[in-house]
């Protein structure tokens, strides 16, 4: 990918391939390259291991270059041709706009932007505000990827008129497919669904319904009319690549999430910001448990670069489907246990994925040597 920055002036940037395990050098953060000047050209070179859903983003002001639009959805498709009707992918967001319909200005994030991360006031689905359409096969089947772009917002997701059930979660295929009535996408978390059209129905939707609102509302962001020849109607035999637990874990990693706010509102990871801390060094090649700990009321969906993990335990419970990561939601006073091989060696971040609280402090170097 060759990248050019034609942003003003004073706007360096860069690129992130997040949930890519790509080398350590490619993955695009100012800890391991020079962020792009305006006029300069970079080229990112890289193998990609996984098929899935990905997407891209800088990682030099983000709260700010992210919420403007600097973004994109990846797709890497498995080998397998899968006789699908279509293949659509759903870049969900919410942006603040002002009156006059520009981008409201970033607010000091020493208000409730910084407390919340920064709710918008309008939804977009692939950078438009107004819902899609298309035409849907009756009983024909689809895969729609789904990917939350928002600063903060967790976006809550259905499907209207399909048989639909949960094929992906950020990674690789999922060994066993699940069915939900509605999925919690959290900021960074893709979804990839297998949608089947019911023969009768009018239309099919996407639909997003935004937590803290005052009603249950709503919004189909995609709306397909059902149309033309029947479909095959019949869930696919996805071909999901085994998923080998992680075993002889012999390295413990702990990240304790909190916020601070006795002089200036910060949040923290081991009771430092990103500024203040050191480097977390894990050994390459070693399995190791990361064990997270929100000691604050509010949620963070922590991401981390560069390796997948699996997400086994959720407050002392078994949690989750089999799969591997890159994002998961952390509640407020959750605590979580991951599981990762820890087998791409270099300095990964890893970060709380609402902008404001990244910005804020809430971010680290795991250096795998
Ligand atoms: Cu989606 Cu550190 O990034
Ligand atoms: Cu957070």
């Amino acid at each position: 990918a060759v990248f050019t920055n034609n942003l003003p002036e004073g706007e360096a940037t860069t690129i992130h391939w997040h949930g890519l395990r790509i080398a350590n050098d490619m993955d695009g953060v100012p800890a391991v390259q020079s962020p792009v000047q305006p006029g300069e050209t970079f080229t990112y070179e890289f193998v990609v291991p996984d098929s899935g859903s990905y997407w891209y983003h800088p990682h030099v002001r983000t709260n700010v270059q992210l919420e403007r639009g600097l973004y994109g959805a990846i797709v890497i498709h498995e080998e397998i041709d899968y006789a699908l009707d279509k293949d659509r992918y759903f870049v969900i967001d919410d942006v603040r706009v002002d009156d006059d319909g520009d981008f409201a200005a970033v607010e000091n994030l020493q208000g409730p932007d910084g407390v919340h991360g920064r709710h918008g006031n309008m939804l977009l689905i692939n950078g438009e505000a107004e819902p899609l359409s298309d035409t849907v096969r009756p009983s024909g089947v689809e895969r729609w990827r789904i990917v939350n772009t928002a600063n903060a917002r967790t976006m809550w997701v259905t499907v209207k008129g399909a048989d639909w059930r949960v094929i992906a979660v950020d990674g690789p295929l999922l060994p066993q497919p699940y069915t939900a009535d509605y999925l919690r996408v959290p900021v960074g978390r893709r979804f990839d669904l297998e949608v089947i059209a019911h023969g009768d129905a009018d239309e099919v939707s996407l639909e997003i319904m935004l937590p803290g609102e005052s009603a249950w509302n709503y919004y189909p962001m995609f709306v397909g009319s059902v149309e033309g020849e029947a479909g095959a109607g019949e869930q696919i035999d996805w071909k999901a690549p085994a998923i080998p637990p992680v075993t002889g874990v012999e390295q413990t990693t702990e990240l304790e999430l909190n916020v601070n706010s006795d002089t200036a509102l910060e949040w923290t990871i081991n009771g430092d910001t990103y500024a203040e801390a050191d480097d977390i060094r894990v050994q390459h090649n070693v399995p190791g448990e990361v064990l997270i700990t929100n000691l604050s009321a509010f949620e963070h969906p922590f991401h981390l670069h560069g390796q997948f993990f699996q997400v086994v335990e959720r407050n002392g419970e078994p949690a989750e489907q089999p799969g591997w990561h890159d994002t998961v939601l952390v509640e407020g006073q959750d605590t979580l246990k991951l599981l990762t091989n820890w087998d791409n060696p270099g300095r990964w971040m890893a970060h709380c994925h609402i902008l404001e609280h990244a910005e804020l402090g809430m971010m680290r170097e795991i250096v795998v040597e």
